[in-house]
């Protein structure tokens, strides 16, 4: 079986790890919109400048981010043969003492964060940094790392995703090139199905079986999507994802296409993340160029390319009769289902949706097989999980855990708790559409259907974190208020009771409201779910319907009784 890349492709894996692992030393600057929001920019200009100025023999570097988005901006600094060192926290008025310590063979230990002295990027190349910095904790030592699983998140902050090279380095590609030479299709599909993957998008529907679906479909052309919508407040996992790894996503959506027997993907993305945009553009024309997009891809006779599609930012867009409308240059509204859009999608079509994160399970899994896979996570729920933990947490980032894993662990042993010592009342996990999950349940673990279960959603992966100052019946009114926003107003229960249920709401925080008032909010909140056209009206009471649920006391002392 022949699985060794190509001589052209194996020179540039050979320059990306004289990149990664240079013989002089390597700093560089966490640069997805996470640091370069609290000045990673202005470090990397200011560390260029100084560089160009000094003149020394070392690189400087352009990562993602490395999840650890409280102690952004992040720069790390590798010396030949020894561990990567992480500075956290780092300052524009850093830059000279980073660059000092560097030319004097060290780094600033009052900055460092942790060291890393190997690391796995799981496609069959372990990248060996060196020993050495003993004082500095070890990268596992970190609780916030340290009780992660990173599958999906194994390049971030770590390889240049602006650089194939790099990517081809830690073994990108090379799953799609084994599959393309030396794996039917249908073997690719059968291993994707064993794998067990559910999509990461909210609904958690098998993606191998999704793709059987369009794949058994007769047609003269079919599509693959990557629904890169991503709308929710406080979720930013995909955007990470494309940010800091686009080739990941792009070697996931070459296998779907060739298990399922498609020449033409898009990337559905909102314009409100301009950086993903940028760097996946960039990442698909390094692509073409090597022949890993385009015509007779490895020059086999598969041919595949991916467009971008950019949408303006509507949360609906994201469900995907909607996304599809809004490709087409329709108004982004839901149309009733059936037809799904494995029957009809777009320009009529069978169509395949994926959300990014599904995408980018792919590659690990034909890499490492769908047994490995199956190891990691619980039983109907493999896999691990990115979610963005957020709002009143101490640690707030980025965090990657096998799915099955409890809140508690999450919240408390990765997050670190309520932030300034304040005391954690309840976690809304699922975007506008989830639950508010009280304390006395975050021994739920995070998986389909136990979020479902206790009337919570996984959704893509938004954990919103409320402290003891928390008022839920505000909460709710922020959710609804929302909702109400986003909803398109085709059909009534969504567009008009979710108006009466804000109008409910604000009566009740205004401390107007009767008992009566909190019946008719739950009957209200029941027949917009039961009646909804779409995934957005029929979820969009969940916050209320919970906060009702765990936090009565609160809408209690709110109203005459
Ligand atoms: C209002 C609404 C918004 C949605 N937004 C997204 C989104 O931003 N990203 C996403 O992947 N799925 C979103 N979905 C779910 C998609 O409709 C679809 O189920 C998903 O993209 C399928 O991919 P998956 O099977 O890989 O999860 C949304 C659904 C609804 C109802
Ligand atoms: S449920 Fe809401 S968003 Fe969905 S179609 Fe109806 S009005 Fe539009």
């Amino acid at each position: 079986m022949k699985t060794e890349l190509p001589v052209g492709i194996i020179n540039r894996e050979n320059s990306g790890l004289k990149k990664l692992k240079p013989d002089i030393p390597r700093i560089t600057v966490g640069l997805a919109t996470c640091g370069a929001a609290v000045g990673g920019t202005a470090i990397y200009e200011r560390l260029r400048e100084s560089i160009q100025k000094r003149n020394p023999d070392l690189s400087l570097v352009p990562t993602g981010c490395i999840g650890y988005c409280r102690e952004e901006p992040i720069v790390t600094v590798a010396h030949p043969g020894k561990p990567l060192v992480l500075l956290n926290r780092v300052s524009v008025k850093d830059c000279d003492d980073i660059l000092n310590a560097v030319l004097s063979g060290t780094v600033p230990h009052d900055k460092a964060l942790c060291r890393i002295e190997e690391w796995d990027h799981l496609m069959g190349h372990n990248i060996t940094y060196g020993r050495g910095f003993d004082e500095i904790p070890l990268y596992d030592e970190i609780p916030f790392f340290g009780q992660q699983k990173k599958v999906i998140l194994r390049d971030a902050g770590i390889i240049n995703p602006e650089d194939i090279d790099e990517f081809l380095a830690v073994g990108g590609y090379s799953a799609a090139y084994n599959a393309l030479r030396n794996m039917e299709p249908d073997t690719v599909l059968e291993e994707v199905e064993k794998s067990g993957l559910r999509g990461r998008g909210g609904a958690g529907f098998p993606a191998g079986l999704k793709w059987r679906i369009t794949k058994e479909k007769k047609s003269d052309k079919k599509y693959i999507i990557c629904n890169a919508d991503e709308g929710d407040p406080g979720a930013y996992m995909n955007r990470n994802e494309m940010e800091s790894d686009p080739h990941m996503l792009i070697e996931g959506m070459i296998l779907g296409a060739y298990a399922i027997g498609t020449d033409e993907g898009l990337i559905y993305i909102r314009a409100e993340y301009p950086l993903a945009i940028r760097r996946l553009k960039h990442a698909i024309a390094e692509a073409r160029e090597l022949g890993i997009l385009g015509e007779n891809i490895f020059g086999t006779d598969f041919s595949f390319d991916i467009q971008i599609a950019t949408g303006a930012g509507a949360f609906v867009c994201g469900e995907s009769t909607a996304l599809v409308a809004s490709i087409e240059g329709r108004t982004g509204r839901p149309h009733p289902r059936p037809p799904r859009l494995t029957d009809s999608g777009l320009w009529g079509k069978p169509t395949d949706l994926n959300n990014v994160e599904t995408w980018c399970n792919v590659p690990v899994i034909i890499k490492n097989g769908s047994e490995w896979y199956r190891n990691i996570g619980a039983e109907k729920n493999s896999g691990t999980k990115v979610f963005s933990l957020v709002g009143d947490v101490e640690k707030v980032g980025l965090v990657e855990v096998p799915l099955g894993t409890t809140l508690k662990r999450i919240v408390f042993d990765i997050g670190n708790g309520g932030a300034d010592g304040k005391a954690v009342k309840a976690v809304q996990t699922g975007g506008p559409s989830g639950g508010c999950i009280p304390l006395r349940l975050f021994d739920t673990t995070v998986d389909f259907e136990s979020l479902n279960a206790i009337g919570s959603i996984m959704g893509s992966g938004g954990i919103v974190v409320m402290d003891e100052d928390t008022n839920m019946v505000d909460i709710a009114r922020y959710f609804i208020s929302f909702a109400t926003g986003e909803s398109c107003g085709k059909c009534i229960p969504c567009r008009e009771g979710l108006k009466h249920t804000l109008i409910l709401l604000n009566r009740i925080l205004a401390g107007k409201g009767t008992a009566e008032d909190l019946d008719t909010l739950k009957s209200l909140s029941e027949t917009i779910a039961a009646t909804s056209l779409c995934g957005l009206g029929q979820t969009a009471p969940n916050p209320v319907l919970t906060t009702l649920e765990y936090f009565r006391g609160e809408y209690d002392s709110l109203v005459k009784l």
